[in-house]
């Protein structure tokens, strides 16, 4: 008898489990499709020059390794700020603002999550669709998760209106998840015009929106992508946001994000930050300092941030001319069947409707990894394997 003999084995995780897939298939003609990573043209992890350039300026300055600040690196914080809500939108805030390194973009919105848990509400809504993470990070704040409409398959559109019946629905001083730009899976963004609606009906609601920030510079750029954000905090929003550094600054493994709250009080927004910096201590402590420092040293730098801007910019552009190459080689090849749909979509992901049956021959008949929602990475496609991808994907819909 062991004291671990009940514990029940979980499945794997739906889009981590990639990489161990893909690794172990012998397959030479396998194509990794899974996990939000950027890859380059040749299908090579690519790590940005203005962050080799930062490590570089790091080394020469010699930092040393101490302890970060329960809430993180002061001078990352105070980057990020206008880098999230412009600085013309700070210096006309009222209310009270508190930022907060976390674990990435997911360790945000776990603290966010659970602050707004504990404090507020139990009840939290996302979309469906969503990325597959959202439920469990929110459902191990405690929350209650629900969902509400987003997504027509049919259409291939945002379900705008049932989004705003859903909306209406919705439980005083609940939380609602929104993407702020690039959802995750379906890479569609409601209009400026209808964030602005979304504003005046989540008011009108009393319901807290929670932004989920993690691929800001990759629709438009950064500042264009910080709309609905800047757009909430103009109209008085109390508001959180869960920012992430991995996929701009390409940082996956160093674990950079940011959570910040907006109060519409000043004085609670330090009551706030002492809760959030409670949990943080009592969870990891404080967060670790390398990927915060090489962000800090290029943001800093005008030189830097400059480089940084075209290489987000060049990143943005592969990955559209990959999507729109992706949607030609379907159009062209595909029986009449319309996919100008894809060309709407923004950032890493192409949704293309592909079902669990259809994923599964993906994988099984053609090495091609895809997480089971049909999600495609577009930046895993390159020159090499398009054809590959667009006749494999034709197959498994017609066959
Ligand atoms: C993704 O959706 O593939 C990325 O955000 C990586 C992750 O953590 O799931």
């Amino acid at each position: 008898m062991s004291y671990f003999d009940s514990l029940q084995l979980l499945p794997e995780d739906p889009i981590f489990s990639i990489p161990r897939l893909f690794a172990a298939d012998p397959r030479p003609n396998k194509v990794n499709l899974g996990v939000g990573n950027y890859r380059d043209a040749e299908g090579a992890s690519y790590v940005l020059d203005c962050v080799r350039d930062a490590e570089a300026a790091l080394l020469l300055k010699k930092s040393n390794k101490d302890y970060l600040p329960i809430d993180g690196d002061q001078k990352l914080l105070n980057l990020t700020k206008p880098l999230i809500f412009g600085q013309k939108y700070l210096d006309s805030l009222d209310g009270g603002l508190f930022i907060t390194q976390t674990l990435g973009g997911t360790g945000a919105l776990f603290q966010g999550g659970q602050f707004l848990c504990q404090t507020i509400s139990k009840d939290i809504y996302i979309p469906d669709v969503t990325w597959p993470n959202h439920k469990q990070v929110f459902n191990n704040c405690g929350f209650d998760v629900h969902q509400y409409r987003y997504y027509d398959h049919r259409s291939h559109k945002i379900d705008f209106n049932r989004l705003c019946d859903d909306l209406s629905e919705m439980p005083q001083y609940s939380t609602i998840l929104l993407h702020a730009c690039c959802q995750n899976p379906t890479g569609l963004d409601p209009t400026n015009d209808q964030w602005m609606e979304l504003s005046t009906l989540i008011k009108k609601q009393k319901i807290i929106p929670f932004f989920d920030f993690a691929y800001q510079g990759f629709k438009t750029s950064p500042e264009d992508d910080a709309f609905p954000i800047r757009y909430f905090l103009s109209q008085g929003h109390e508001l959180l946001v869960a920012n992430s550094f991995a996929k701009n600054f390409g940082l996956y493994g160093e674990r950079v994000g940011t959570l910040s709250v907006l109060t519409k009080n000043k004085n609670s927004a330090p009551k706030a930050a002492s809760l959030i910096k409670q949990r943080i201590r009592s969870n990891y402590s404080n967060p670790p300092r390398h990927g915060a420092e090489l962000i800090a040293e290029i943001l800093a730098s005008y030189e830097l941030t400059k480089t940084w801007v075209t290489e987000l910019a060049n990143m943005r552009d592969r990955l559209k001319e990959m999507r729109h190459t992706l949607q030609a080689g379907l159009q062209a090849k595909g029986d009449g069947m319309d996919w100008t749909f894809l060309k709407n979509q923004f950032g890493f992901f192409s949704f293309c409707g592909l079902n669990h049956g259809q994923v599964h021959r993906l994988i099984k008949d053609y090495a091609i990894y895809v997480p089971a929602n049909g999600r495609i990475n577009v930046a895993g496609l390159n020159a090499h394997n398009m054809d590959y991808v667009v006749d494999a994907i034709l197959e498994v819909i017609h066959t």
